[in-house]
């Protein structure tokens, strides 16, 4: 299959790490014109180095809609609009332990995403795409996870509303499992193990790599006949 992003242009908030990073390089790989951001001058810095110089690296947080359109301006037309930012906190409590400002934060993700969309939206072309992150805990419910499985459903049904008001510009949204990235840094020493140890259920018995969930940003962005969808890559988490 020829691949579609040749001579595309792509930009991915949340880009200079993880999934956004690997998604990058892929997309470069296949011929596209790619401009990844994110907030900190370390993980800009560790993504200069992995971009190899074929694509380019901006500032800008999912919140700031001057340093988003500053990028969106730089850009001209763009053909694949992508957000993978994490964007929120994470409280892993019951629901009753947490805070109201602890649920609220969570939904920073979503009030990013949003900006994102809306910053950007004037600059896609007629035949653009969107693709958005999503995550297993949207549809896969586990105690302690209300703050990540409500922002997660809200990200995938914005995705269904945007799809629909918004044809023929296709969105899209990838649900990932456990992957590892730094995500779980703060695990230290023990990330390995308790990523084992969190996977050994699923199907498919580890974590993933941003490599694989990369693999499915590709494919909704290159598939033309394909929107309004979520695509897992999660090893059969949401099954397990
Ligand atoms: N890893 C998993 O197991 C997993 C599971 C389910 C869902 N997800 C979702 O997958 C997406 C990517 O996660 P990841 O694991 O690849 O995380 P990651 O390795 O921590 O990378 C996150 C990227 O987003 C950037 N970022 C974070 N907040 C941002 C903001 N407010 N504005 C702009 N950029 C921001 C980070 O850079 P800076 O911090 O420097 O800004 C970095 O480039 C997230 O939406 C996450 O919720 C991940």
């Amino acid at each position: 299959m020829t691949s579609n992003l040749s001579g595309k242009k792509v930009v991915i908030i949340g880009g200079t790490a993880g999934i956004g990073l690997a998604t990058a390089i892929a997309a470069a790989e296949q011929g596209a014109q790619v401009w990844a951001a994110g907030r900190s001058e370390a993980n800009l810095e560790k993504a200069r180095a992995a971009s190899n110089g074929k694509f380019e690296l901006r500032q800008a947080d999912t919140h700031d809609a001057e340093a988003l359109e500053a990028i969106f301006r730089e850009v001209g037309k763009i053909d694949h609009l992508v957000s993978a930012a994490v964007g929120g906190e994470r409280t892993l409590k019951p629901f009753l332990e947490q805070t109201e400002e602890q649920f609220k934060a969570a939904y920073d993700k979503l009030w990013g995403y949003a900006k994102v969309v809306r910053t950007g939206a004037p600059y896609l072309a007629d035949d653009g795409a969107i693709t958005l992150v999503s995550g297993s805990p949207a549809r896969k419910i586990k105690p302690g996870q209300s703050p990540l499985s409500c922002v997660g459903a809200s990200v995938e049904n914005l995705v269904r509303c945007l799809a629909v008001e918004m044809a023929p510009v296709r969105v899209n949204v990838v649900s990932p499992g456990t992957i590892d990235t730094a995500m779980f840094d703060w695990m230290g020493d023990e990330k390995a193990d308790k990523l084992s140890a969190m996977t050994s259920s699923h199907l498919i018995p580890r974590a993933g790599s941003s490599e694989e969930v990369a693999e499915g940003l590709l494919f909704v962005m290159n598939n033309k006949f394909v929107t309004g969808t979520t695509v897992d890559v999660d090893g059969g988490r949401i099954l397990s």
